[in-house]
């Protein structure tokens, strides 16, 4: 008999539907797999024989064909188990009721018929609501991060039998397996906040271009001799950002998902991510990709923080292929005959010593690196890249004087109310567009949203020709002057916020042009 069943692959980070088709006829006793399976699922036949088995079931002595359409999409991983279980099941009539067509099936099997959690059950379960499916069968362990998903049926089991009592109209203890849908204010709160601003001593100047980047999404990097409190300060940063709204946690909590990521007892991440790749980290796992493909760092960083720390021991080559997140928020990555494209929008923070030995450019300390030595380590960092960067800011020592005051420095949570307030004003500015921050306006936001006066322009004129900025450059200094100008909480553009923005640009000039 043939049988036709539903289930759901990944490609990036989008789900895709996958249909079932298991037929047995007589003849000799074999098991064909066709349509584009990996090796994790042409070795499905022996977890779910074994599966069937051990639940007290009959494996059909019976030619097997099992088909996945559609045949053109590569299919990933053991998350078909459950689904192609279910298939040899109905077609040899062991499940009697056709109710298991309304369904679609995802999970691995153990041999002992036990349903293991598969990854990126989230996302598949968006892009299925999506596309008009409502009703679903999935691992028991992966059943907080479906709770979140609303106007949906979603049953969790934890063995193929269970599934299979279900499925043939023992509905007795099924009020177990439903998982009820959860609100996401219920568990999102601010996150908390490990170190706070108020143990940095000084570093005022370092402090408020880390406020403008959270308040506006920019990116910065943190030039400064060893021990003055640059990756301090970063480790600071993820405090004083706004809190996850309910879509951009669905988004990173797909990502993560997909990525095998996902703390399945919290179900989805409420925090925005700070990824620290070390500077040994390889280019695949930091862009994503490679043979079982996987978003990176980056992805995992997106709608949060990346910090790079020591940013020139990064290789020339990963540091490059930053260019294209930084500008467009998604990095495409090829595989063997596809490409596939995964969200990558995260503020950089990047910090750096100023030269090998940590003090050139130091107020009070001696630089002992030649010219030459300089220039070699700075040009680690290239023009583009550089470019991309909205906000460079000095963080040099402190004084003794500083570091033992005893006044109280701001907290993380003063700072996080400025910055609310400034990204409150954003949300209502782009509510009829896709941004959700001034970095991310395109050019004919900018255009529309930093008008300048003739003051403004005069300004904008002589830091253009003087500092030689790039076009981008110059709009990004706009969109940083915007973040000011929404921290004031001031419509019109100022010359002052123009004057503070194009100060934060100032660095490539003292220390590249050696
Ligand atoms: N502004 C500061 N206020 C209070 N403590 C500080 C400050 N700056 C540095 N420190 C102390 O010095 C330690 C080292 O600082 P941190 O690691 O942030 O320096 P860094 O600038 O990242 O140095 P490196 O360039 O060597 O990486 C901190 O853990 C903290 O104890
Ligand atoms: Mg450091």
């Amino acid at each position: 008999m043939l049988s036709k069943l539903k289930s759901f692959g990944l490609q990036g980070i989008d789900g895709f539907l996958v249909e079932i088709e298991t037929d047995l006829v007589g003849g000799v006793p074999h098991f064909e797999l066709v349509g584009l399976g990996d090796t994790a699922v042409k070795e499905a036949k022996e977890r779910v024989k074994s599966a069937i088995k051990n639940s007290g079931y009959e494996y059909p002595v019976k030619h097997t064909t099992v088909n996945l359409a559609p045949a053109d999409i590569k299919k990933e991983g053991p998350i078909y188990d459950l689904g192609l279980a279910i298939g040899i099941l109905t077609a040899s009539e062991q499940i009697v009721n056709k109710k298991y067509k309304d369904f679609i099936f995802l999970g691995e099997l153990s041999l002992d018929g036990t349903i293991k959690k598969v990854k990126g059950v989230l996302p598949m379960l968006i892009s299925a609501r999506s596309q008009g499916y409502t009703k679903f069968i999935i691992p028991y362990e992966n059943r907080e991060e479906a709770s979140y998903i609303s106007n949906i049926e979603i049953y969790a089991f934890r063995t193929l039998s269970d599934v299979v009592n279900y499925l043939n109209g023992m509905e007795n203890f099924l009020y177990n397996y439903i998982v009820k849908t959860k609100s996401y204010s219920e568990i999102a709160k601010t996150t908390p906040n490990k170190l706070d601003f108020e143990n940095v001593k000084g570093q005022k100047m370092a402090k408020r271009a880390l406020e403008i980047a959270a308040a506006g999404g920019h990116n910065v990097l943190m030039i400064g001799p060893p021990g003055s409190g640059k990756s301090m300060l970063a480790k600071c940063f993820s405090g004083i950002l706004p809190n996850l709204t309910f879509e951009e946690a669905l988004e990173v909590t797909k990502i993560h998902s997909v990525a095998g990521e996902l703390d399945l007892k919290k179900g989805i991440i409420t925090e925005r991510p700070f990824r620290t790749p070390h500077h040994t980290a390889t280019t695949v796992s930091l862009t994503g990709g490679g043979v079982h493909s996987k978003p990176g760092e980056i992805s995992l960083a997106h709608n949060g923080v990346l910090f790079l720390d020591e940013f020139p021991e990064y290789s020339r080559q990963l540091i490059e292929t930053l260019r294209q997140p930084l500008e467009d928020g998604y990095i495409t990555v090829a595989r063997a005959n596809q490409t596939i494209t995964y969200p990558a929008s995260f503020t950089l923070i990047a910090s750096m010593n100023p030269c090998p030995c940590g003090n050139y450019g130091s107020k009070d300390r001696e630089c002992t690196c030649t010219p030459t030595q300089i220039h070699k380590y700075l040009s680690k960092l290239s023009g583009p890249i550089m470019d991309r960067i909205d906000i460079h800011v000095e963080v040099d020592n402190i004084s003794y004087h500083e570091l033992s005051a005893e006044n109280k420095e701001e907290p993380t949570s003063k700072i996080k109310e400025r910055v609310d307030k400034a990204r409150a004003i954003q949300l209502e500015r782009f509510k009829n567009e896709k941004n959700f921050n001034n970095a991310k306006m395109s050019v004919p936001q900018t255009k529309k949203y930093c008008k300048l006066s003739k003051p403004c322009q005069d300004l904008m004129e002589i830091a253009f020709t003087n500092l030689k900025l790039s076009a981008r450059a110059h709009d990004r200094i706009l969109k940083v002057a915007r973040t000011i100008a929404d921290l004031e909480g001031t419509e019109e553009i100022q010359p002052n916020h123009i004057a503070e923005a194009i100060s934060y640009r100032g660095l490539d000039r003292k220390y590249w042009s050696i």
